[in-house]
């Protein structure tokens, strides 16, 4: 079994050494697990909702993509793309806007902290929010639910929103599904073991503090930020507490047992902190360095960068385009050809097309076959005692009852009035299900009068 791992990175700034310890990293190690399916994209549509700065857009995304595959990312291994080449996103994103409660919404996080700074300063409540933050919801839900996502490894602040895919995917297949799901759950991934790095002065790691170490600026910058760690006054000799030491803990983030073992003990032999600082700084740059190589080279080749993530994009859309295709074969967005066949009298031949064929089965129970215009079985009914009953259920079929399909593994069965009057063949795949399901449909679709 395979388990579809999808996430996605804002693209409105440069990623620093807490998010590759706290996110990058860790999902390019889970992308190389067997069985792992990775989904991992450039949310350059969410990155609007933030930001209107063209530049700084476009910098961001083109850094995050280097940062990606620079760490090990191997877009041949996963899917790696930008949401802004997928149209199938954003018109998956009204299918969804269009069963998503208003009143879902209005409990979101990230909107409710707005509307609350907003009321404390005396305003109104929705000043300086746009419609983009308010539905950022249904928009990820989107990213979420159009490749089926099984787990999206997000930070804490963002399981909520992973909640709030649940429940519209879930609205949207009891709407649409007639017993079919077609969006998996997603569940949210939190990584417990990862380590939330401290930044310069001790507190989370995070650009809204401004105390973030560079990842892959240069090794310069590199020095220059880790000279302005914070440390407690304790001279060169005396004894050091590393457990009190936000340098030890990023010194642990990047080092084998054996080292951060070394260093520790170090530490509490007195090892001054300007050395401390040194032996950071070299554990950084050899971990990081060759990467750094790799992003650099990256950047000096936007070219390459676009083909890459366009291949993503391509390969992306594969699934999605199909997918979206049943949707909005299921909300009613459908060809005028294919029910103009049904409507323009064509019931005969729809009739002609797909044909019921009653039998006696060897224990003498009434069974009956519907097959379609090439001959191929499409159902075969239960065993029922009497003819009339089998006649009956057969004639309600062709008169386009209401169908009520329920999907099992590669098969489906059908059922009326809450009984279960006949069954599919086994098909190769689910995917092979559906289309026979909608093959189905499209043979004892009712004329619309
Ligand atoms: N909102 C996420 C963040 O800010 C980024 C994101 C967008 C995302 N779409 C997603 C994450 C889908 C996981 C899945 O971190």
């Amino acid at each position: 079994m395979t388990t579809r791992i999808l996430t996605g990175i804002t693209t409105t700034g440069t990623p620093h050494l807490g998010n590759y310890a706290g996110a990058i990293r860790p999902a390019i190690l889970a992308s190389q697990q067997p069985g792992a399916d990775s989904f991992y994209f450039l949310a350059d549509y969410h990155a609007l909702i933030k930001c209107d700065d063209p530049l700084r857009i476009q910098r961001s995304r083109l850094e995050i993509a280097a940062t990606w595959l620079a760490g090990g990312l191997d877009p041949d291994k996963v899917t790696f793309y930008r949401q802004s080449d997928i149209p199938e996103i954003p018109e998956l994103t009204w299918l969804l806007t269009c069963v998503s409660a208003k009143g879902l919404l209005n409990r979101a996080h990230a909107y409710k902290a707005s509307v609350d700074k907003n009321l404390e300063n005396g305003e109104d409540p929705d000043a300086g929010v746009s419609m983009g933050l308010y539905s950022y919801p249904v928009l990820m839900a989107a990213d979420i639910l159009m490749f089926n996502a099984h787990k999206v490894p997000v930070g804490r602040d963002q399981i909520q929103h992973v909640e709030m895919a649940r429940d519209i995917g879930q609205r949207f297949n009891h709407l649409f599904g007639q017993g079919k799901e077609f969006f998996v759950m997603p569940e949210a991934l939190i990584e417990e073991s990862v380590a939330t790095l401290p930044g310069l002065d001790g507190r989370k790691m995070s650009k809204s503090y401004d105390n973030t170490i560079p990842l892959f600026s240069s090794a310069k910058d590199l020095k220059d930020a880790i000279s302005r760690i914070v440390t407690d006054s304790r001279a060169p000799g005396e004894p050091k507490d590393p457990d009190q030491s936000h340098l030890f803990t990023l010194y642990q983030a990047f080092s084998t047992p054996a080292q951060s073992g070394e260093f520790r003990q170090a530490l509490l032999e007195g090892l001054g902190w300007g050395e401390a600082k040194q032996r950071l700084f070299q554990l950084l740059d050899s971990q990081l360095g060759e990467a750094r190589e790799r992003y650099h080279q990256l950047i000096e080749r936007p070219a390459d960068l676009e083909d890459i993530l366009l291949a993503g994009a391509q390969k992306a859309r594969r699934t999605a385009s199909p997918f979206l295709e049943q949707l909005r074969e299921a909300v009613g967005l459908r060809s005028f050809r294919a029910s103009a066949q049904v409507t323009s009298g064509a019931k005969k031949k729809a009739a002609k097309a797909a044909r019921f064929v009653s039998f006696r089965d060897d224990d003498g129970s009434f069974r009956f076959r519907l097959l379609a215009a090439d001959g191929e079985q499409l159902l075969l009914s239960r065993r029922f005692a009497d003819g009339k009953a089998a006649g009956a259920v057969s004639k309600r079929l062709q008169q386009g009852a209401e169908l009520d399909l329920r999907a099992e593994a590669t098969s489906f069965s059908v059922w009326l009035d809450d009984e279960q009057v006949a069954d599919s063949p086994a098909f190769a795949d689910a995917a092979a299900r559906d289309r026979a399901i909608e093959g189905l449909r499209a043979a004892l679709q009712p004329a619309q009068d």
